[in-house]
């Protein structure tokens, strides 16, 4: 959005204060967000009293969700625009700059789907970054608004991200997070993707062959493209799966494709199969074991980390308690564990909301009280071990930070600029959530004591996380915006 309305002729204000068009990108997957909105936009009301000419513009799935209505219940915005429309951004405020009325455009490109591409002539492509490879669900997860504010599946066609890629290595990028909200759903819609290698016969005990064999994703093929095609992309990593396009030629992907991340994001939601129907999730907690075995077999050093949902309509205690038995099964490294939000257009709707609010609580505590001792002992446990960190950028402390293959977030000093390279480093320090390290190439390293300085500095700049998620969201989610910084 940023690199589109640069791209106009427009800049971005240090600060909101200063901005004469304020853009305010929203989500829908919770409730939460929408009372978020409400809040900022009853700011923003204020401020246009004393500033008339100030502009407000919603853009994203809350955008999509309620378009008019947004209007009617705040007439202090003057442009919603949904996640298919952001490319007529500067045309919308042009017009609306002219004189214009308010106005909605909240239309899905269904026919002609638009993938926007990122720019590296404008300097902005940090070393990793993201890749949009498909948009849309046709899951019908019975919780889920997403199928309603992003549409039907729409794929990108392979030429087009492969071209991308490998634009933005040839620019100096090396991690790309391939993007889709079922990504591995991905399928060519020019059919010019080869067969993935697919070794053999076996099959899932735990699928139907018939199911199994249905499958038709092409993202594994889409895998070996790439690095087939971006011989100098250093990583590559993609969210979110579907554990149903788990599948046996993915496995093999991960177990061929030495810069594929070491870590994988593979939401399950419950650990119950009876919730699972009622989320019409349409995999078993057994297909979900079988399917993750087979890849923690293929690639021994891999971690994953997943999403659950605690008091989904009628989950009992003991239901709940499937849940927290698989995630002692499983070993996430990152549980990001929400509570149940009921949404608008969404199946589960008839299922009514009979978890109380305090229920809820009680069951997200003891999730994070049960998997929070982990993730931390799993942290101190690297204290002294050698790891390959890609350095992502500086902050204004001097700190770098960068990722190791399996997502950990490490600081570091050094005494050159190493953004973007790849280092290996020696783990000095666990935060909370992150680690502190030193290089391991003495004519870089900075005394280790500076490293507790380091995090205590990088703690005073901490922004506020959000109170249903668990801190480590913020490390996986990569967001520039909201980061999780060390606490010692
Ligand atoms: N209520 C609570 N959590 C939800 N999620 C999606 N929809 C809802 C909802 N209605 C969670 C899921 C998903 C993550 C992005 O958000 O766990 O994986």
């Amino acid at each position: 959005m940023a690199e589109i309305l640069v791209a106009a002729g427009h800049r971005e204000a240090k600060l909101v204060e200063f901005a004469d068009t304020v853009i305010l990108n929203t989500c829908s997957i919770r409730e939460k967000a929408a009372q978020k909105l409400r809040s900022e936009v009853g700011r923003l009301a204020m401020r246009k009293r004393e500033q008339p000419d100030l502009m407000i513009v919603v853009a994203g799935c809350l955008g999509q969700q309620e378009g008019e209505k947004l209007l009617k219940s705040a007439p202090e915005i003057d442009l919603v625009v949904g996640p298919d429309n952001i490319a007529a951004l500067p045309a919308l405020i042009a017009d609306f700059e002219l004189g214009g009325t308010a106005r909605v455009l909240t239309e899905f490109d269904l026919d002609a789907p638009r993938f926007l591409a990122s720019n590296p002539a404008t300097g902005r492509t940090p070393p990793a970054t993201y890749v949009t490879v498909m948009k849309g669900c046709d899951e019908r997860c019975s919780f889920c608004i997403v199928p309603h504010t992003r549409g039907a599946e729409r794929y990108r066609p392979s030429r087009e991200i492969i071209d991308e890629i490998s634009l933005l290595v040839a620019s100096g990028v090396r991690e790309v997070t391939l993007l889709g909200q079922t990504v591995n759903s991905y399928r060519d819609p020019n059919a010019e993707l080869p067969r993935a290698p697919y070794t053999g016969e076996s099959r899932w005990q735990h699928t139907s062959r018939i199911v199994a064999e249905a499958d038709e994703s092409e993202f594994p093929a889409l895998l070996w493209a790439i690095v087939q095609h971006a011989p100098g992309l250093l990583r590559l990593r993609y969210t979110s799966p579907h554990p149903r396009h788990l599948t046996r030629a993915l496995v093999e992907a991960h177990r061929g494709i030495s810069i594929l991340a070491k870590h994988l994001h593979l939401p399950v939601q419950s650990g119950n199969n009876a919730v699972l129907k009622r989320m019409i999730r349409r995999y078993t907690r057994e297909e979900y074991v079988e399917r993750t075995a087979a890849l923690l077999d293929a690639v021994p050093d891999l971690v994953l980390s997943t999403d659950v949902i605690v008091g989904f309509p009628g989950e009992t205690v003991e239901q709940f308690q499937d849940t927290l038995s698989l995630i002692d099964e499983r070993e996430f490294v990152g549980v990001f564990a929400f509570k149940y939000s009921p949404r608008p257009f969404t199946p589960a709707l008839k299922l009514g909301d009979d978890i109380s609010e305090a229920e809820k609580s009680n069951r997200l505590a003891e999730l994070f009280a049960r998997h929070d001792p982990k993730r931390r002992s799993r942290l101190s446990s690297l204290v002294g071990s050698v790891q390959q960190v890609l350095i992502e950028g500086q902050k204004a402390d001097g700190a770098y930070t960068g990722r190791t293959a399996r997502n950990e977030i490490v600081h570091l000093a050094a005494k050159a600029d190493i953004t973007g390279k790849l280092v290996p480093v020696r783990i000095a320090l666990a935060f909370k959530n992150s680690l502190a390290a030193e290089t391991v190439d003495e004519s870089l390293r900075v005394d280790a004591r500076e490293l507790p300085k380091l995090a205590r500095t990088a703690d005073r700049a901490k922004v506020e996380a959000v109170d249903d998620v668990t801190p480590s969201r913020d490390e996986s989610a990569g967001a520039t915006t909201r980061v999780q910084l060390p606490v010692l």
